[in-house]
């Protein structure tokens, strides 16, 4: 393959739960004055999964559209990017290979660093192409974002896949070569295993956040990057959408003073897709990527920037080059049926959806039929997760 050719997404979908709380419902309970999470936070509405929804159905929902448009001829690995495994051992990639029924003939493993994890998924399967340009190799982010009820953190819960399909001559956007890396040990945000909500130093978080944007940026200037002037604009990790306002300054004050700043309508066009759904951790930076996309023409050839936040933690710069014709590739109605087809539930629905936990001791649970969406969780059996297609699939025989 010549070295020069192109690599990166071919497609990207995401999908969501069949639920969602609005910050308005929540701040009738919290107290909060709304402006608080509407301005302070850029927050309006948080996906919430229904009791029989979790990674494996968003990641499977999310996978569907994009193997449905490309088959799976092509497809030799699946990664499954997340920080809300179901298995210390398995990987909930191997029950998404089952829903869609896949062949046996493709490597199939899970990856976590926090919200980084799709970013390093992404890299691994440029390089797996780079190594046999005829295979695709298929990304896929889900996560679940859950803190402590009336925790701080409580306001930026939410959830989320985007299925990214990762090819030569890629139809969406080119990756290019050169990224930025930072790593450092802090605890800002983390979640033991024997936890479900995650544990959080708000403030801490925000300046681990700043610092890892400076030193990936910093890094990915120094290896011949492109500069800001260059990028239309920059995708940021949205654990809640102020904060790409937050890293856009930082950002700018790390440029040269002569430097002309993306325009903030970029920015802006960055935040619809996050402010409804709320954080789904590693799959955020790929639905602000889609947000971008769906709601800006003229994109052919633009270089955008990606940074990628995972807390604990470990970051990167990246960016890429938007492939001309792009637009005939998108899936901006489906996008927007999929956030309209969530159902608005009440501050009392959720707190019991928040409460509930699946047994621990090998007792059977059947879980009755709540989502709205093609796969769902039917239950615990004998500490085995049962999950069932709700819909038959149209995907493409191999
Ligand atoms: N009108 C307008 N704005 C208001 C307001 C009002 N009435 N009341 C408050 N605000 C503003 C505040 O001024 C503040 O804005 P600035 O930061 O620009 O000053 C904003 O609303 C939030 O207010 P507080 O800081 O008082 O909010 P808080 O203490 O409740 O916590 C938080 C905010 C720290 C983000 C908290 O939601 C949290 O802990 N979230 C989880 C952690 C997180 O998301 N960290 C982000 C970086 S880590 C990361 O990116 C990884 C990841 O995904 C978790």
């Amino acid at each position: 393959m010549p070295p020069d050719t192109p690599i990166g997404i071919h497609d990207l979908a995401f999908r969501t739960t069949s639920l969602a709380l609005t910050h308005s419902e929540l701040a009738r309970h919290t107290g909060a004055n709304i402006a608080k999470y509407h301005q302070g936070i850029g927050q309006y509405a948080m996906s919430i999964p229904a009791a029989d929804e979790d990674i494996v159905t968003m990641a499977a929902e999310a996978c569907t559209a994009v193997l449905e448009r490309h088959g799976s001829e092509r497809l030799r690995t699946l990664i499954l990017a997340t920080e809300t495994g179901v298995d210390q051992a398995k990987a909930a990639g191997v029950y998404v290979h089952s829903l869609l029924g896949l062949p046996p003939q493709i490597r199939v493993v899970e990856l976590k660093q926090a919200c980084y994890g799709a970013t390093a998924a992404l890299q691994f399967a440029a390089a797996l192409v780079r190594q046999a340009p005829d295979e695709h190799v298929l990304v896929v982010a889900s996560d679940i974002a859950r803190y402590d009820l009336n925790s701080p953190g409580e306001a930026t819960q939410g959830a989320a896949a985007a299925a990214l399909l990762i090819g030569a001559h890629p139809a969406v956007a080119a990756l290019d070569r050169i990224s930025g890396l930072h790593t450092h040990d802090v605890m800002d945000f983390w979640r033991p295993t024997y936890r479900t909500t995650a544990l959080v130093d708000g403030r801490k978080s925000l300046d681990a956040y700043l610092e890892a944007l400076e030193g990936a940026w910093l890094d990915h200037q120094k290896r011949g990057g492109l500069p800001l002037q260059s990028l239309h604009t920059v995708c940021y990790h949205q654990p809640f959408t102020r904060m790409a306002n937050k890293a856009h300054r930082h950002l700018l004050r790390l440029a040269p003073t002569s430097t002309r700043a993306p325009d903030s309508t970029a920015l802006a066009a960055t935040t619809h897709y996050n402010r409804t759904v709320g954080n789904s951790y590693t799959a955020s930076l790929y639905l602000a990527l889609a947000s971008l996309l769906d709601h800006t023409a003229g994109l052919d050839d633009a270089d955008v920037g990606l940074f990628s936040y995972g807390s604990g933690c470990v970051a990167e710069f990246l960016t890429a080059r938007i492939t001309p014709g792009y637009q005939q590739h998108l899936r901006t109605e489906e996008h927007s049926a999929a956030l309209s087809a969530r159902r608005r539930v009440g501050y009392d629905e959720y707190r019991q959806l928040h409460d509930q936990s699946l047994p621990t001791d090998g007792s059977t649970l059947h879980i009755p039929g709540a989502s709205r969406n093609a796969y769902r969780l039917a239950g615990i059996d004998a500490h085995r997760r049962i999950y069932c297609r709700t819909v038959q699939p149209t995907i493409a025989p191999a």
